[in-house]
Parts: structure tokens; C-alpha cells; sequence
């Protein structure tokens, strides 16, 4: 199966290195429990390639998902725009990025920026931003509520003591 769209055209993304850094990641990858290894290469707005596999844990809540480490490479880096976002797995059904995950990338990455999953067998299929999380919280809903908290909290400090 192979999904194309016209993202799959932007000459400014290389997608075949994207693939292949990808998949280098993941076999790096450090799944000992779930035994399902998987490799991410994000193309930042610079232009350089990022990668992250995911790293497990034994208290099973401590695992990092790929993509989350990808960005976390990119971010102490000094990245903040992304352009791409490339997962592989080495499995038949191709693997979309978790619920995590995606409201990470929703953070960093415009609605319209493209998702990409391929496999060993060279498939690829590809989403939106948006399409994979619709109606995202992201930090512009932050902002406006951030400052009505603030003021509540420290414009008026005597107002939050109890009256007695
Ligand atoms: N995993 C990822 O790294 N990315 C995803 O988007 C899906 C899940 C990892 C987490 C865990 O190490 C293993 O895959 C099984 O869930």
C-alpha cells in the first residue's frame, strides 16, 4: 500500500533520507518488553534530520515513545519549526504515532505538516497534522488563559485568603 499526496512532493523534504534515517533509528531502539522497535527522523525547519527510537523501562509508565525522543534531539539542538515527521516500524500494518505523541507533535508542527509511516516492505502512507489530531490544544489556548490566571493569583493575593 502506498499513499501519496501532494506533501509527498514538497522538494524541500527529503523523504527517502527521512525513511532511511528512520529506519537506522529504530534499530537502535531499546524495546525489551514490547518487542516493537521503532525509529523516527523528523526534517526540522533548518533542513537537518533528527532522530529518536523509543526507550523502554521496566516500570513500564518510565517509556518513551520515538517521536517524543526525535523531538527532544531537535529541541536541545535549538530547533523550534518542523517540517516532516517520518516513522518506522518493521511491521505489516503501518504505525500512525500514539495519542501522546501526537499532542507533542501538535506543539511544534503547523496543522498541515505532514506525518509519514513506512515499513521494510517500502511502504508508506501519510497524514495531516490535523487529520491525525482534529481540534488540537495547543499553546495560542494557553496564552490568553494564562494571563487571566495570573492576575487571579498575584494581582490580588489578599483575595484568595480565606475571610475570617
Ligand atoms: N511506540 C513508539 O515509539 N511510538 C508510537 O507512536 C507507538 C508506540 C513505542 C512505545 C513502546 O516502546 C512500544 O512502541 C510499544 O507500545
Amino acid at each position: 500500500m502506498v499513499t501519496m499526496s501532494f506533501h509527498l512532493m514538497n522538494p524541500s523534504i527529503d523523504w527517502a533520507l527521512l525513511q532511511q534515517q528512520a529506519r537506522a533509528a529504530s534499530e537502535q531502539a531499546y524495546a525489551p518488553y514490547s518487542h516493537f522497535p521503532v525509529g523516527v527522523a523528523i526534517q526540522a525547519g533548518s533542513g537537518k534530520i533528527y532522530t529518536g527510537c523509543n526507550v523502554e523501562n521496566a516500570s513500564y509508565g518510565g517509556t518513551v515513545c520515538a517521536e517524543r525522543n526525535a523531538i527532544a534531539a531537535a529541541i536541545v539542538a535549538g530547533e523550534r519549526e518542523f517540517q516532516a515527521l517520518v516513522v518506522f516500524t518493521p511491521q505489516e500494518r503501518l504505525t500512525p504515532p500514539c495519542g501522546i505523541c501526537r499532542q507533542v507533535i501538535a506543539e511544534f508542527f503547523t496543522p498541515e505538516s505532514p506525518i509519514a509511516s513506512c515499513n521494510h516492505l517500502a511502504q508508506i502512507q501519510q497524514w495531516s497534522v490535523g487529520e491525525l489530531l482534529p481540534s488540537a490544544f495547543t499553546p495560542l489556548y494557553l496564552a490568553q488563559s494564562a494571563k487571566v490566571e495570573t492576575r487571579k493569583l498575584f494581582d490580588s493575593p489578599e483575595s484568595s485568603e480565606p475571610s475570617n
